[in-house]
This record gives structure tokens, sequence and C-alpha cells, in this order.
């Protein structure tokens, strides 16, 4: 089933700043949601001509869709961290095992991390050096058996205690987080959900954070607001300047509200 349409669209970005150890880490986080008859007109002056032969043929439309939300936000991650880049210049490209690799003119070391859930893409821009992964999902109420069989019964306790509430928005929490963390790995889930499992979550406005039992040097945190929830995977020395007032984070919870409200 296809998502609903996005009446006006959506798109907000924002620059953060990672601090660990008196090192500073720059990125930036997009979140858009836009009608494809909006993004293939703007198509042209997006892409760059390599990113533009991805859109071949044979793709589904949901997926061309996808593919020019995704490329939409991961060029209004990038583009605040180098703004005098035309949007063109910035090319993101699947590496061999589809995870996108940027490069851009004059900027070494730059990544982007990214997902796409209905007519929404959620990306964010981050230094090589500080490894980060984003989910963003829109709850199917079919995919609830399997939601739940990819979690361990204390995941499910321990999410019912930290966002109590609607089973299919917990569920989806558990299953963001691990997708994340799989995307900073470079993996995707392509490994055992087991080896992803989650533990010592705990309650945040709007959502949770998250550890996880076999990569400690990760964290994650991911809000929910139905019918959408949304992850982000970090390291764990590496963190929010108390200064800013959890600006990401909070950023997040926030776009992702808003944009629940359109549908
Ligand atoms: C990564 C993965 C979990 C994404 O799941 P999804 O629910 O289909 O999609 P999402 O919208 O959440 O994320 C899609 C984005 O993840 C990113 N991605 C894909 N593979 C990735 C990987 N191995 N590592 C990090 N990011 C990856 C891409 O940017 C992709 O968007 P794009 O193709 O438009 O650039 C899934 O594709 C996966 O497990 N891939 C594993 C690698 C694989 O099997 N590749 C097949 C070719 S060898």
């Amino acid at each position: 089933m296809s998502a609903p349409p996005v009446p006006g669209g959506f798109r907000r970005a924002t620059p953060f700043t990672l601090e660990s150890d008196g090192q500073r880490f720059d990125g930036a986080m997009a979140l858009v949601a836009a009608p494809p008859a909006e993004l293939e007109a703007a198509a042209l002056g997006e892409l760059a001509p390599d990113e533009a032969q991805l859109l071949t043929e044979r793709l589904a439309p949901a997926r061309r869709h996808s593919l020019l939300a995704g490329r939409r936000a991961a060029k209004d991650a990038l583009g605040l961290l180098a703004p005098e880049l035309d949007r063109r210049d910035i090319h993101v490209l699947p590496g061999l095992f589809g995870q996108p690799v940027v490069t851009m003119p004059g900027r070494a070391n730059v990544q982007v991390t990214l997902a796409h859930a209905g007519q929404a893409a959620l990306a964010l821009a981050h230094p090589e050096a500080c490894p980060m992964g984003v989910d963003l999902e829109r709850f199917v109420p079919a995919h609830l058996g399997a939601l739940r069989e990819q979690t361990t019964a204390r995941e499910r306790e321990a999410v019912r205690v930290a966002m109590p509430g609607d089973e299919g928005q917990q569920l989806l929490l558990l299953w963001s987080l691990k997708e994340a963390l799989s995307k900073a790995l470079r993996t995707g889930l392509t490994v055992p959900f087991a080896l992803l499992e989650t533990t010592h979550l705990s309650p945040v406005p709007g959502g949770v954070t998250a550890q996880f039992a076999n990569f400690a040097q990760y964290e994650g945190i991911a809000f929910a607001a139905a019918p959408f929830v949304a992850a982000v995977a970090r390291p764990r020395l590496a963190l929010w300047p108390a200064r800013d007032g959890n600006t990401l984070p909070v950023r997040l919870r926030d776009w992702l509200g808003a944009l629940a409200t359109l549908g």
C-alpha cells in the first residue's frame, strides 16, 4: 500500500556538533517529505549525472521516489556543511554494500547515513571519524508479528518499561535502533538480528536511549511519533555538548512530531 500524500511537503535541516575528549565533530541532519511529482521536477537541479544514472527504467515507482527523497535529504544535510557547493557537485552513490558514499570537491572524509519511509527521508551527514547511522520507519500493522520475532523477551520487557504504550511503536523503536546501528557498522541487516541486540533502555521525552549488547562503543536514541519512528546511532564517546541542550535529538523528536501530523 502506498503512503498517503504529504500535503505541502516537509523540509527541515540543522547543523549539529558532537564532542569527544576535546575533539569536535561537525555534522548536519535533514528530514524531508515530498510528493513524487515535486521531486521529479526538481531532480535535474539536484542530481549529479552519475546519480541520475541510478534512476533506471527498471526501478519501481516507490524505489524511484525513495531514492529521490533520500538524495534530497542527504544534500540538504551535506549542503549545510559545504554551503558554497552546488547541489549537483555533491555526489552520493552506492558503495558495494549499498551504503551511501559521498564525494564533494574540497571536502574529504564526510559521509552520510540515510533512511526513507513512505514519502519521507532522514539523512545525517557526519565526519568519517565519527561513524553514525540513522533509521526512519513508518508503522505497518501487518509487520507486527515479524517485528516481535526479531526481539528477545528481555528487549520487549525493557521497552515496555521505558516507553509504556502501543506495542507496535515499542517494537518499531527496537527495530529502528538496530537498523541505525547496522548502518553505522555498514553491515546493514545482513548480520543475525541477535548481534544487534539492544540493552539498557532508558526513557527520554518522546522516546528512549539504548546501548547495544555486542557493540558497547555505540549508543542509540530513538523517538516515536505515530506512525513514524526514527533512530540515530553514534559512538558512545561522542557527546552532544551540554551547552546546546541536546539540540539534535530534541530537533529530531520535534520534527518527527510535526511530520506525523501530516499523516
Ligand atoms: C541497509 C538496510 C538495512 C536498509 O534497509 P531499508 O529498510 O531497505 O531502507 P532504509 O530506507 O532504512 O535505508 C536505505 C538506505 O540505507 C543505506 N544503506 C544501504 N546499505 C547500507 C549499508 N550496508 N550500510 C549503511 N547504509 C546502507 C542507503 O543509503 C539506502 O538508501 P539509498 O539506497 O537510497 O541510498 C538494508 O538495505 C540492508 O540490510 N542492506 C544490507 C546490504 C545488502 O544486502 N546489500 C545488497 C546489495 S549487496
